[in-house]
């Protein structure tokens, strides 16, 4: 089964915005563009629901239904239970909470693993609690390849150990890391296994249960949807954490981690996500599976696409000379994420030629500071980012080509 691309790019209204008509867009690490679905469920919430949900009258009765439906659909998506996803305002706040929260659970002179991989969302709230009596321990990455080597862990963990931190994938170099591996590494010390999804989600949502961590974070504004950070944790869990909310929402375990309040609209309108994942399911598949399954699915179909596509990208890079690709000289255990310097030009001169050719991409340090710091790559300038999705054409990838070509 191949992915019908036409189809997928008619659900997204920015494939056909005039205003875009032409340019290729490359910076997806740094957000997604939103699916249909998903903006047609938020503007028919601000129009039929933009009231205080959960009141006893239609419009806030149909509210309250459409913000619980997000969360039950999420979850049965993600192969967890509805009561153990929050929606939060983003994935640093997101992180920054949890760290609060945590913290009670631990003693004077406990021990965490933080990655030096990380975006700093999840490096630095954690930091922080060495100055609340808590020993960070970091787990640096390779400096050449800027990987997280597992025997480096080996040797950083023990019975001290509350908590390994690291990313599912790297916002800049693509790798991705073992997180099943990982987690039973930390399990087998009695330490939690936290996990910053955010760079992993947007190529296929997790199957959390199979995954293991106890805390998995991401973006939906980097998977098809509105501004929210999607926040698991593990039901065993919660109860121990300290609560973040109004003291009158102790015990209400929906509330406790999300002391901003909700964004009502857009909670509801994650559902859009999934309506979309719905759609590309059954447009290339006919079994009425659960969703958890149809996830599955998707996520064979969006990686092959994007492997194709990739391996175009990477050939091309890797035969370059005036190029040095960040991370792995591999595209093999990779997102769609590929980080480069230019050795013969600037970042910026690239860049610039790259506009002219209606080239979307980043460059800098996308907040991932640590690693870049590890890697020895100094900032600024950083790096200039290629990141794609599955959403994403192989003419495209053909346009980003040529206008290397040139501005290399
Ligand atoms: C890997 C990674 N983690 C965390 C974040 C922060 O997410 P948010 O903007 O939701 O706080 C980002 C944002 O780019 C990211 O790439």
């Amino acid at each position: 089964m191949k992915l019908d691309l036409q189809f997928v790019r008619s659900q997204f209204p920015a494939f056909s915005e005039p205003s875009l008509k032409g340019w290729a867009f490359f910076e997806n690490a740094g957000g997604s563009y939103p699916c249909k679905q998903f903006i047609d469920r938020l503007t028919s919430f601000y129009t039929k629901n933009k009231v205080q949900p959960y009141y006893p009258y239609p419009a806030s009765i149909l509210a309250g239904e459409l913000m619980n439906a997000s969360y039950k659909r999420m979850s049965e998506y993600l192969n967890v239970d509805a009561s153990e996803i929050h929606f939060g305002p983003s994935t640093t706040l997101n992180v920054y909470v949890l760290a609060n929260a945590l913290r009670p659970m631990w003693k004077e002179g406990d021990e965490i693993i933080v990655s030096c991989q990380d975006h700093e969302a999840n490096a630095g709230a954690w930091r922080k609690l060495a100055a609340r009596g808590i020993i960070i321990v970091e787990w640096h990455v390779d400096s050449e390849t800027g990987v997280l080597d597992l025997e480096d862990l080996r040797g950083l963990i023990s019975d001290r150990t509350q908590m390994v931190t690291f990313p599912h994938c790297s916002n800049v170099i693509g790798h991705i890391n073992p997180v099943k591996e990982i987690s039973r590494i930390a399990h087998k010390y009695g330490a939690l296994c936290i996990v910053d999804g955010v760079a992993q989600a947007p190529h296929g949502f997790p199957d959390l249960r199979d995954l293991g961590a106890d805390i998995y974070l991401f973006s939906l504004y980097k998977t098809f949807g509105p501004h929210l950070g999607l926040l698991f944790v593990h039901k065993e869990l919660i109860g121990k954490m300290e609560n973040q909310s109004h003291f009158f929402k102790e015990g209400i375990t929906r509330n406790m981690l999300t002391p901003a309040g909700p964004d009502h609209a857009q909670i509801a309108a994650v559902q859009g996500i999934l309506d979309y994942f719905d759609a590309v399911y059954e447009h290339h598949f006919d079994a009425d599976v659960a969703p958890a399954e149809r996830n599955r699915a998707l996520n064979g179909l969006f990686r092959e696409h994007e492997e194709a596509l990739l391996k175009r990208l990477f050939d091309f890079l890797a035969s370059r000379e005036d190029v040095q690709i960040v991370g792995p000289n591999t595209s093999e255990d990779r997102a769609p994420t590929i980080s480069i310097i230019p050795k013969n030009k600037t970042i910026n001169e690239v860049y610039a030629t790259l506009t002219e050719h209606k080239l979307m991409l980043g460059m800098g340090d996308f907040y991932a500071v640590r690693p870049l710091m590890d890697m020895g790559i100094p900032r600024p300038p950083g790096v200039l980012r290629i990141s794609f999705l599955h959403y994403t054409s192989m003419e495209e990838v053909d346009q980003l080509i040529a206008g290397l070509k040139k501005a290399l």
